[in-house]
């Protein structure tokens, strides 16, 4: 069994914890991280040694914005939207520290670096590497953590939060695999739900 998270990226973990107690980013990432190895067993050209630290650091950055205004920042009725930005950059800051401080043989920081600093506010990607952390950090949506975190920030339902996801980031993917990832969770979810209906026989159509 291959465990989460690669040996390597240990001591990375260590250190960004502290960063990720907010916003339930710390199963964030370690599910963003599970579907980032997953994407790249799917594209040997990308490089694991790229993707997974910056799929590791890419949210360390929200520990420094205000915890009331977290809440404020994401979604279609956001009021505070440039803390998006805020949170690359400080993430970057932040994430600079830890990359230096343990210098993890074959991680090309630069590039780590740069993936964090645009990984929300750019939505395309200038590099494979970089598609696979976008994705990853999407494709965590569609997630039953990511379903539920989502329906609790906006106080939707889960079948409502779907059809959200479904019709408004969806598009947005910018991988087959990522899309197939996203697409599998979603129809497992709603089949789920609707199991019930089915089998006593009181589903309409
Ligand atoms: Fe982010
Ligand atoms: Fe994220």
């Amino acid at each position: 069994m291959t465990r989460t998270l690669d040996p390597r990226d240990l001591p990375l973990w260590h250190d960004a914890r502290s960063f990720l107690d907010v916003r339930s980013n710390d199963v964030h990432t370690l599910v963003a991280y599970g579907l980032a190895r997953a994407l790249c067993a799917e594209h040997p050209q990308a490089d694991p040694a790229v993707v997974l630290p910056a799929i590791l650091l890419h949210d360390v950055g929200w520990k420094t914005v205000d915890p009331a205004l977290l809440s404020k920042a994401v979604g279609p009725n956001a009021t505070h939207p440039e803390l998006v930005r805020v949170h690359e950059v400080e993430g970057v800051k932040i994430a600079r520290d830890i990359l230096e401080r343990h210098r993890p043989a074959g991680i090309d920081t630069a590039q780590v670096l740069a993936i964090i600093d645009t990984h929300d506010t750019v939505k395309t990607a200038t590099s494979l590497n970089d598609a696979m952390v976008k994705d990853a950090d999407k494709c965590w949506r569609f997630t039953p953590h990511g379903v539920a975190t989502i329906a609790a920030w906006f106080a939707e339902g889960q079948a409502e939060t779907l059809d959200m996801l479904e019709d408004f980031v969806m598009p947005s993917m910018l991988t087959d695999a990522g899309r197939a990832m996203a697409r599998g969770f979603i129809v497992a979810a709603r089949a789920q739900m609707e199991a019930g209906d089915y089998l006593k026989g009181t589903h309409n159509v």
